[in-house]
């Protein structure tokens, strides 16, 4: 089947899921634009990929760097338009059990770079994909974004922020036919869930919520949330007294270390 995006760009390409996506996307005949920080990972995804007939341009750059992303984001947009941006790139981070917050700096890096990092990945192509009137952007965001979970607060704000943001952007956007989707998913195996110590339910591999993901944008989807258990769980803790929510989740012992 011919790919329905030729021109696709995805953050956080060197590392679990956004390698994942780059090689699930990779094909003849389609371009892509891969954003990481470590080279040589991020080489071994486009490696990956021109291997698959994809035409590969990789840039090294911080996505809390927003000169830097916009400038990279518009050369690679002038020479192959763009008609897929995902922004997927994120860090994770939570307290020591015994702390009661994670303090000022890992709470800020993390909506620094899942949050506004994806802000500086999106806008600066949004007048080029509207003035278009085609294409799509899929922001991933988390489960965690349904409902504060006591082992995260930072990583939640930042995930229910980029929720709320690419949520706020689709009815907007949809007068241009430029659709959204917002990826919220349960656990998969990546780096960022080595770091994981506690109960992860519902595991499933980077390749595996990759396809999943992909499906949902293909589909034109506006919402990828999965594995439903963990979805309408946290859902229910959100809509149920604030009592009922805590006491559940302060029952799920769970620990986030450092990178
Ligand atoms: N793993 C899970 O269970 C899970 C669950 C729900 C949602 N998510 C979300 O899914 C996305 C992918 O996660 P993953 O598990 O695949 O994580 P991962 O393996 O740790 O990969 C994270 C990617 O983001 C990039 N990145 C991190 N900080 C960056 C920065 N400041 N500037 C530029 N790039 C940066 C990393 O690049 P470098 O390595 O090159 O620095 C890497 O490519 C994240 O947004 C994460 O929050 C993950």
């Amino acid at each position: 089947m011919r790919a329905p995006f030729s021109v696709v760009i995805i953050t956080g390409a060197s590392s679990g899921l956004g390698a994942s996506l780059a090689k699930a996307y990779a094909a003849p005949r389609v371009a892509l634009g891969l954003q990481g920080r470590d080279r040589r990972r991020l080489q071994a995804t486009a490696l990956a990929c021109e291997a698959k007939g994809a035409t590969v341009n990789t840039a090294i750059i911080d996505v809390t760097d927003a000169p830097a992303m916009a400038s990279w984001l518009r050369e690679f947009d002038d020479r192959h338009p763009v008609d897929l941006l995902i922004a997927n790139a994120g860090t994770s981070a939570g307290p020591d059990p015994d702390s009661p917050s994670e303090g000022t700096e890992t709470a800020a890096r993390q909506v620094g770079v899942n949050l506004l990092g994806a802000i500086n990945t999106v806008e600066p192509l949004l007048p080029a994909l509207c003035a278009r009137g085609r294409g799509r952007i899929a922001a991933v965001a988390s489960i965690a974004a349904y409902r504060g979970l006591p082992y995260s607060p930072g990583y939640c704000a930042s995930k229910a922020g980029l929720r709320a943001y690419a949520e706020a952007l689709r009815p907007r956007l949809e007068r241009h036919r430029i659709g959204v989707t917002v990826v919220c998913p349960g656990f998969f195996d990546s780096p960022m869930t080595d770091r994981f110590d506690g109960p992860t339910p519902f595991l499933l591999s980077s390749d595996g919520a990759a396809r999943i993901v992909k499906r949902g944008i293909d589909r034109g989807r506006r919402r990828v949330a999965f594995p439903r258990p963990l979805v309408l769980g946290l859902q229910f803790c959100d809509i149920a007294p604030a009592f009922i929510g805590d006491a559940i989740l302060r029952r799920y012992r769970f620990q986030i270390h450092s990178a």
